[in-house]
């Protein structure tokens, strides 16, 4: 696809930082999540839409093994040893850890590390739940990828690098994350969403219709670190109902949630972790909805998906636990507002952002209805970006 607008910013900044030109570019888009909250780490099911906001890297080959790296967001230069057997991830939640993870990830499918100059640009707004780290991430991919010669030809290699970044993410940055970020930023298409089965890797591309809805992204101004404790803690609430029911079944062969289904649940609900079966709830009903959403988009039933998302945000906020006052108040203050078909928190959750689809023609109305109705509500502006679906760079 075309290049974004934030290719020309990162440019320029090379220009300015490097006085060269750069040879290499590349782009991956924010996401949002539209169905299957907290289903990817339980092979569930997940729909999301990459948006149009995006992370570009650029930059060139140099002599050498030494990689120097501008992040324009932060003014901060770093410069990266690529040959050093042991990289040290460094400080939680700074950009560097990211790139190091990915470099940590990939190097293996390079023969030698190429020394590099580049600059980091982007326009997905950051710690707001639009994955602006997993954006960050497949487009440094997609880049070193370039850099070293190696295409990205077809959805194979695409989920093979999808399943490096989550590697990193997972055993470099320290956050236990499933695929969904990677798979949407990296199969996201323009007027399409990506539907992805975590268990049978299973990914298909609902067109989002000819007229497709607008995606609102309302950020409430709340935020939160996604390695700071909470989502680890999901992560270890449901693995403990997976382990009771191997109990109580007497077999190791129920290996996630997958395996359980909503009737088993109801049936054992007396004898399971208090804590832990809603949450499984959560995730059983959420997988039901996802299939139903994606039914639905291919049947061109928008008002059915975006009543799934609302219910999906009822569940998240009272069997997940990952709402707050601050989200409730804005799906409330979207789902009064004119032409809005549902809305939901998108992605961890605790803060950051809903995720509404809105009729385009109503969008102008539905922007300042649930502006003022979050404002009267909480006293704060909530930020508001209108996306459409996009892509990252071809390789
Ligand atoms: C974060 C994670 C994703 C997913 C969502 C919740 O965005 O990075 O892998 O688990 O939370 O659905």
């Amino acid at each position: 696809m075309n290049a974004p607008p934030i290719v020309s910013v990162a440019d320029a900044s090379f220009r300015r930082i490097f006085g060269a030109e750069p040879s290499l570019r590349s782009f991956a888009p924010g996401r949002v999540e539209i169905l299957g909250n907290h289903t990817d780490y339980n092979e569930g099911l997940v729909l999301g839409v990459a948006i149009d906001r995006h992370t570009a890297v650029v930059g060139r080959c140099v002599e050498g093994t030494k990689a120097t790296i501008h992040a324009a967001a932060f003014g901060e230069t770093d410069t990266i040893e690529l040959a050093e057997p042991n990289v040290d991830p460094g400080p939680e939640g700074r950009w560097t850890r990211y790139v190091l993870g990915v470099h940590w990830a990939l190097r293996g499918k390079f023969d030698s590390p190429l020394g590099f100059e580049a600059v980091i640009a982007g326009d997905v707004p950051l710690g707001a739940g639009l994955s602006s780290s997993a954006s960050l991430q497949a487009s440094f991919g997609l880049f070193l990828n370039a850099l070293h010669g190696v295409k990205i030809p077809d959805d194979d290699a695409r989920l093979e690098l999808a399943r490096r970044l989550r590697k990193a993410e997972n055993g470099f940055v320290g956050v236990a994350s499933g695929l969904l970020d990677f798979v949407t930023v990296l199969f996201g298409r323009p007027g399409h969403a990506v539907f992805l089965d975590c268990r049978t890797l299973e990914i298909r591309r609902p067109s989002l219709g000819e007229t497709p809805p607008a995606i609102v992204v309302l950020d409430s101004r709340t935020s939160r670190q996604l390695a700071d404790g909470m989502y680890n803690i999901r992560r270890t609430e449901c693995e403990r109902i997976v382990d009771q029911f191997r109990k109580i079944k007497g077999t190791n062969a129920i290996a996630s949630l997958r395996d359980i289904t909503p009737e088993e649940l109801s049936a054992h609900w007396k004898y399971l972790d208090l804590v832990g079966r809603t949450r499984a709830r959560h995730v059983l009903l959420e997988n039901i909805r996802v299939a139903d959403g994606v039914a639905a988009l291919e049947a061109g039933d928008l008002e059915k998906l975006g009543l799934l998302m609302s219910r999906s945000h009822k569940s998240s906020r009272s069997d997940f636990g990952n709402s707050s006052d601050a989200l409730d108040a804005l799906v409330a203050a979207a789902l009064t507002a004119p032409g809005c078909l549902g809305a939901k928190l998108s992605g961890a959750g605790w803060a950051g952002c809903v995720v509404a689809l809105v009729r385009p023609g109503q969008l102008d109305d539905f922007v300042q209805a649930a502006i003022s109705g979050y404002r009267n509500e909480t006293d704060t502006e909530a930020d508001v970006t209108v996306a459409y679906a996009s892509g990252c760079s071809d390789s």
